[in-house]
């Protein structure tokens, strides 16, 4: 028989990626949210620093995804999409592929980031094998990326707590280098100066590799998750132009770049980059029910279309591709995004946040900052023997004063809804100086 607990007992919900006995001894908990805010159950107003998880970017409990998805599990809760259709998802992906870099007319529904980092990966691979070019089957990731947690993002990602618990991962994966070089980049405002020469690293695994047995290459515009890794100038370029070279694809995963997060549409316009696939998720939906997006270039889209026209194009989907209500969240989303400008607001507020953000500079500890669009980086010397700690004291120190920060390692993150105004960026600075200042 289970232990008999009470209803608000915290103990039955096994938290994902969360010290458990910790959190539980001293609990974190939002009840509402509105906006820029969130609240917890006794009242007290918390900036949101982080869009959620990198997801809320219009703001909380919008009222045109709000009434969206009111209405849709009204009128038409559930339709499978495996031959089979429902109005709303075929809405939502011409809805999404409007907004979408010149090139990407198809969408395939996820239900989130992981998710469409596995459909990305075997797109990749039946692209290949659909070409009559079999022999490419390995995928290359990057040291530090993160790609999700399913079986192919963890073997392409490069975060070793994540790999290290879970056996061997997937066969025939290899890594490029990282690019963060504290060395030579530290303090950069924006892209840093120096590192483009990195990507030739996908030549060195050509060399050991062979071209003709590489499928793909996935990498985070700029590597959120891991610590906000900002790519150096020319190196996603240079990425590209090397696997135009060999007939390897590349997959940009835009889980947290794509929807504005950088002043444009898409991270790989900000970049200048036209990559194979792009991966999407988070913002999608604004946070409000989980979907993924990922968008097959018309390339990649065609290479399926060539069998007969009453056989089953890609052996891949999900119960909830294109749930309906996850489409009508989709719509809701895009109609707020469009309306206010979203996609693009951030151009107009990248330089007020760089310069509130590299004020830090000189607060105790801090040895690196970095920013690009509306995500910044502040990186912490650990202390001695206890890795994370010190970034982690900070952000339970900024909880506690009204701001929800994210760390990874000892590096604190910042990534605000898009919606946040110059007033509203100085509150979260001026908080999170006195945070940083008094922080032991
Ligand atoms: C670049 C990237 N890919 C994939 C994922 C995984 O997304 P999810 O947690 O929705 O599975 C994330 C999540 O942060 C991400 O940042």
């Amino acid at each position: 028989m289970n232990v008999q607990l009470k209803t608000n007992d915290l103990e039955a919900f096994w938290m994902p990626f969360t010290a458990n006995r910790q959190f539980k001894a001293a609990p974190r908990l939002f009840s509402k949210a509105e906006g820029l805010y969130y609240f917890t159950p006794d009242g007290r107003r918390v900036i949101d620093g982080t869009s959620g998880l990198w997801c809320v970017n219009a703001g909380h409990c919008r009222p045109r995804i709000v009434a969206a998805i009111k209405e849709q599990a009204e009128t038409l809760d559930f339709a499978g999409t495996f031959q089979m259709g429902h109005v709303k998802a075929f809405e939502a992906a011409s809805r999404l592929v409007n907004v979408a870099p010149e090139g990407f007319n198809h969408v395939f529904f996820t239900n989130s980031g992981s998710e469409s980092v596995e459909t990305a990966l075997k797109m990749a691979l039946a692209y290949h094998r659909a070409k009559g070019n079999a022999s490419k089957v390995r995928l290359i990731g990057r040291e530090r990326g993160y790609h999700g947690v399913n079986f192919g993002g963890m073997s392409v990602g490069g975060m070793v707590n994540n790999r290290k618990w879970f056996g061997a991962l997937v066969a025939g994966v290899d890594h490029l280098r990282h690019t963060h070089d504290l060395s030579r980049n530290a303090f950069s405002k924006g892209e840093p100066e120096h590192g483009a020469e990195l990507a030739d690293d996908l030549e060195r695994l050509v060399a050991l590799h062979d071209a003709s047995t590489i499928a793909a290459v996935i990498v985070e515009p700029v590597a959120c998750s891991t610590g906000v890794l900002i790519p150096p100038k020319g190196y996603l370029k240079r990425l590209e132009a090397i696997c135009r070279k060999h007939d390897i694809l590349l997959i940009a995963d835009e889980v947290i770049t794509a929807f504005g997060r950088l002043g444009t549409a898409f991270g790989s316009d900000y970049f200048g980059i036209k990559p194979d696939i792009i991966t999407t998720a988070k913002g999608v939906t604004n946070g409000t029910i989980p979907m993924g997006a990922v968008f097959a270039s018309d390339k990649v889209f065609a290479a399926f279309q060539t069998g007969p026209d009453w056989a089953i194009d890609f052996f891949h989907g999900y119960t909830y591709s294109g749930h309906p209500i996850a489409a009508a969240a989709a719509i809701g989303t895009l109609d707020t995004y469009v309306e206010e400008g979203l996609l693009t607001r951030v151009s107009g507020l990248a330089s007020y946040w760089e310069e509130r953000l590299h004020a830090l500079r000189e607060m105790p500890y801090v040895i690196d900052i970095r920013n690009i669009g509306l995500i910044g980086a502040i990186e912490f010397e650990p202390l001695p023997d206890l890795p994370t700690k010190r970034a982690y004291d900070r952000f339970v120190r900024a909880f506690e004063k009204g701001l929800l920060v994210r760390t990874t390692g000892d590096i604190m993150a910042l990534s605000p809804p898009l919606i946040i105004s110059k007033s509203q960026i100085d509150d979260l600075f001026d908080i999170l100086t006195d945070v940083l200042k008094t922080t032991p």
